[in-house]
């Protein structure tokens, strides 16, 4: 056993044993401390705070009841996490609806599940929603998604506040924004909760925080002043960074929210603002570290210098390393005190060149057979998962206190079926 990687007590090799490889394991502890790590330090005395997981990062019944238990509340961007949530039987009150293209069937779907705010993106969003509510004679309360226009230094693929972005009103277009607010206001039905921002994920500045708070409470000032309009809650998205490699130095939980606290507090004295909540909504921070890879070692090969190691999945249950160039660590699971001498690439079993997880990785010897395991996949693994070459999606465990459930079953060549038809439309 000393050998062998355990995760929560149990044997890496066990695990996948039972429930086959590559599959994904989550420490249950490192989720609900990291939620209790934010609980604790998110706090202030000048206003109400509130943490919203963004579901995204990853979503499935045994997460759902996680979140529900540690009392936050869930962000979800479209009909599937919203019905996940439902069924999983989340409380609904604490869902916020985000995205920018929500369908008519969606916003149907947040009124009927009576959720706790929609995000609102643009303008024509915010005239659906009013026309709905209207409709419906059923209130909803929205957040008003700007874009600060706060560049935060990620990966260009992840970064959402740039100017340009896809994403939220621009925060320089006051005459848009202004119509928005004026129709909601207009509106019986429909109440603002407050705004949202979300500036980028995987961030490492709290300047960029800190800088996006400023421009989101001069806003607010402004339109307090010559506007009359109050916003009482700030959502300041999600974005906090996790651990991959050695390269990376996530801001502590603590040091970010303090930063964020403290400087919505200077701004709300500083400007005398109404502020009363403030929201944020990690996601990657919350799942990354406590998800582990597990995949076998099948065949090797040099190619030109570089040793190829093989695994049983890729860039179909991981697409990060092909995407965003995300590094990540291993470990052979079942070797776990041999030197690590051995240089290598990790590479999956996908007809792309680019299904590369790990380039350069340090391993004792490997052999076919050995177990190896990657460190920090919970956030955007699973849930960015493809059947790309009519790969099955692997299993996700759940491991506490010693002892494992099957949260999420492989896909089997039964279900890569299961969609096939023939019917006439
Ligand atoms: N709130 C909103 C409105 C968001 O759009 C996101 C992420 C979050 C919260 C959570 O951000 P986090 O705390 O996880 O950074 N697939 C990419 C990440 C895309 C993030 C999209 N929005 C990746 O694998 O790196």
């Amino acid at each position: 056993m000393d050998n062998m990687l355990t995760i929560a007590g149990v044997s890496a090799e066990t695990l996948a044993e039972k429930a086959g490889t590559p599959l994904i394991v989550y420490d249950e502890s490192r989720i609900t401390d990291r939620f209790a790590e934010f609980q604790r330090h998110f706090i202030s005395e000048h206003f109400e705070t509130r943490i919203v997981y963004a579901s995204k990062a990853f979503l499935c019944g045994a997460m759902i009841k996680i979140v529900e238990e540690t009392g936050a509340y869930l962000d979800v961007v479209s009909g599937g996490e919203l019905h996940l949530a439902f069924r999983g039987g989340f409380t609904m009150e604490r869902v916020y609806f985000h995205g920018n293209n929500k369908s008519k069937e969606e916003l149907n779907m947040a009124f009927q599940h009576r959720i706790g705010a929609i995000v609102l993106d643009n303008a024509e969003e915010c005239k659906a929603v009013i026309d709905l509510a209207t409709e419906k004679r059923q209130k909803m309360k929205v957040f008003l998604r700007l874009n600060p226009c706060v560049e935060a230094h990620t990966h260009k693929y992840i970064i959402t506040a740039h100017p340009g972005s896809k994403f939220g009103v621009d925060i320089n277009g006051r005459p848009r924004i202004m119509n928005m607010i004026n129709a909601v206001n207009s509106c019986e039905y429909v109440q603002f909760e407050g705004i949202h921002v979300h500036i980028g994920s995987q961030i490492f500045d709290k300047a960029a925080y800190v800088l996006t708070i400023q421009k989101l409470a001069e806003f607010m000032e402004d339109a307090e002043k010559n506007a009359g309009v109050k916003f009482d809650t700030l959502n300041l998205g999600g974005g906090f960074a996790a651990y991959y490699t050695q390269e990376d130095a996530p801001i502590p939980v603590k040091e970010a929210c303090s930063a964020i606290i403290r400087t919505c507090e200077e701004e709300k004295s500083r400007r005398r603002l109404c502020l009363k909540r403030v929201i944020i909504e990690p996601g990657r921070s919350i799942v990354a570290e406590a998800g582990y890879t597990l995949y076998r070692i099948g065949f090797q090969k040099e190619s030109a210098g570089t040793r190829y190691v093989f695994v049983d999945g890729g860039m179909a249950d991981n697409i990060r390393p092909a995407l965003y160039q995300a590094k990540y660590r291993c470990s052979i699971a079942n070797r776990m005190n041999e030197p690590s001498d051995t240089k290598v690439t990790i590479a999956g079993k996908c007809c792309e060149s680019a299904d590369v997880l790990i380039e350069e990785a340090y391993l004792p010897e490997p052999a076919s057979g050995d177990l190896l395991a990657v460190y920090s996949t919970g956030a955007y693994g699973y849930s960015m998962a493809s059947n790309y070459n009519r790969l099955g999606r692997p299993g996700v465990v759940f491991v506490k206190d010693g002892k494992a459930r099957l949260a999420l079953r492989p896909e089997t060549y039964e279900d890569i079926e299961k969609l096939e038809t023939d019917q006439e439309l």
